[in-house]
C-alpha cells in the first residue's frame, strides 16, 4: 500500500489523538502538514510528531496554500465545529479525501452539500466517531450482525459527564450556536451515534426536551431524546454537561428478546451486561476484555479510526464511520433542537434544520 499523504487543518485540543493516529500508522500515512492560524500551535504539533512519528510536518497557518503547494491525499479537519462545512468543502473541490472531527457540520444543508460535492469530486468523506472502534462496541456490533439480540426494543445512550465554565471559558466558540451547539451536539453526539448504529441506523421520529441549567452558554447543558426508528425499537438519550462534581458514565445499553448488553465506564469502555439466550464462541472473547478506563474521554479510537478510513480509501470501499454514516448523529441533534424549538415530533428524514436556527431561542431554564 502507498504511504497516504494527510494534513492536519486545526491544531488545538483534539489534534493530539491525530498526531498519535499518525505515528500508530506510520507504516500507511504520513503528515505532510499542520495547519493554525496560531501559528506556534502547529509548531507545537509539528514538534510531537517529529517526537512521536520520527518526521517534522511542514508548518501553514492558511491550508489553502498548502492545498495548492502540496501533494496531499487526505485533509484532516480538526478546527472548531462551526468551521467544517466550508473547510471540508474547500478541500473536497480540491479533490482531497476528507476525515473531519464530530460533527461534520452544523446544519443538514452543509453535511449534504459536503456529501454530494464529495461524490461528485471522487472523495472519500469520514467522520471521527471513533468509539465505534472501542472493543466492547465492536463486539455488541458482532452479536447484532449475527442477530442474538433477536427483535430490539430499546437503547439508550446515558451521557453523564460534567463541562464546568472553565472549560467553556478555556474556548469560547463552545456552547455557542454559531460554532458548537450545546452538549448534545458536543460531548453526546457519540453516543448518539453509538446507539442510532445499535439500533438499526434508520431513525424515523425524534422527539426531544433540552435547556440549560447551570453552565453561562448560550446553547444546552443538558438534553434528553426520544428516537422512534423504523424498525419500530426506540432509542433513549440522556445527556448532560451538569454532573457533580466530575464525569461520572457513557453508557450505551441494548435491549433484544434474546439479548441485553450494557457497555458503560468513563465512555463506552467497559461491559456490564452481557446476556443472551443462547451461549456462543464470542462470549469468551468478551470475558477477557479487561474494559479499563482510557486516560481522558477521547480514548484512542482515532488509532483504529485512521486505519480504517485509510485501508477504506485504498481499497475503494466505505470507512466504517463514512459521511452517510457521520450525518445520522448530528442529524438527530438537529431534529432535537427542532422538536425543543417547536414542541413537536420531527421526522428524520425531511429535516432542514441548523443549529443558527436555534440562535434566538431562550433555552434557559430558571
Ligand atoms: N472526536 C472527539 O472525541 C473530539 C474531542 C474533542 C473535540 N472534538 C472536535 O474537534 C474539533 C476541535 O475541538 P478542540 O477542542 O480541539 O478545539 P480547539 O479550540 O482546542 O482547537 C481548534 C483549533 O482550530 C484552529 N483553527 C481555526 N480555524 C482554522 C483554520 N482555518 N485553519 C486551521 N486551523 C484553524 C484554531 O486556531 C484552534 O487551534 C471540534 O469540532 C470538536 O467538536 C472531537
Amino acid at each position: 500500500m502507498k504511504k497516504y499523504r494527510f494534513m492536519l487543518i486545526g491544531c488545538g485540543r483534539i489534534s493530539k489523538n491525530h498526531i498519535a493516529a499518525a505515528a500508530a500508522n506510520r507504516d500507511m500515512m504520513e503528515l505532510a502538514a499542520v495547519c493554525d492560524p496560531v501559528l506556534e500551535k502547529a509548531e507545537r504539533k509539528a514538534d510531537d510528531c517529529m517526537q512521536a512519528a520520527g518526521y517534522r510536518p511542514k508548518v501553514y497557518a492558511d491550508y489553502h496554500k498548502a492545498l495548492a503547494e502540496l501533494e496531499l491525499d487526505c485533509c484532516s479537519i480538526a478546527t472548531e465545529s462551526g468551521y467544517h462545512a466550508q473547510i471540508a468543502l474547500d478541500c473536497i473541490r480540491a479533490g482531497k479525501n476528507v476525515l473531519v472531527e464530530k460533527p461534520m457540520a452544523l446544519s443538514t444543508r452543509d453535511a449534504q452539500l459536503m456529501l454530494s460535492e464529495a461524490k461528485a469530486h471522487h472523495v472519500t468523506v469520514g467522520v471521527c466517531h471513533q468509539n465505534r472502534f472501542n472493543a466492547p462496541v465492536q463486539q455488541l456490533h458482532k452479536a447484532l450482525e449475527n442477530g442474538r439480540f433477536g427483535k430490539l426494543v430499546s437503547g439508550t445512550a446515558r451521557i453523564l459527564w460534567n463541562r464546568s465554565m472553565p472549560y467553556y471559558e478555556q474556548a469560547p466558540w463552545r456552547g455557542t450556536w454559531a460554532q458548537d451547539g450545546g452538549t448534545l451536539m458536543n460531548q453526546c453526539i457519540h453516543g448518539i451515534d453509538l446507539l442510532q448504529w445499535s439500533l438499526g441506523g434508520e431513525p424515523d421520529t425524534i422527539m426531544a426536551m433540552t435547556g440549560n441549567y447551570l453552565r453561562d452558554i448560550e446553547a444546552e447543558d443538558f438534553g434528553s431524546i426520544l428516537i422512534r426508528f423504523k424498525n419500530g425499537a426506540i432509542g433513549i438519550v440522556e445527556g448532560t454537561a451538569c454532573v457533580y462534581p466530575k464525569n461520572l458514565e457513557e453508557t450505551l445499553s441494548v435491549f433484544g428478546e434474546s439479548g441485553a448488553a450494557v457497555i458503560g465506564g468513563l465512555a463506552v469502555n467497559r461491559i456490564q451486561t452481557w446476556n443472551f439466550a443462547s451461549p456462543a464462541a464470542q462470549d469468551a472473547e468478551v470475558e477477557k476484555l479487561a474494559g479499563t478506563d482510557p486516560k481522558d474521554v477521547y480514548g484512542s479510537g482515532h488509532n483504529s479510526l485512521y486505519k480504517n478510513y485509510i485501508e477504506a480509501i485504498d481499497s475503494h470501499t466505505s470507512p466504517l464511520v463514512s459521511g452517510e454514516e457521520g450525518i445520522k448523529g448530528m442529524k438527530i441533534i438537529l431534529a432535537a433542537y427542532k422538536s425543543q424549538k417547536t414542541g413537536l415530533p420531527v421526522k428524520f428524514d425531511d429535516l432542514d434544520f441548523s443549529t443558527l436556527d436555534m440562535s434566538h431561542e431562550d433555552v434557559r431554564v430558571n
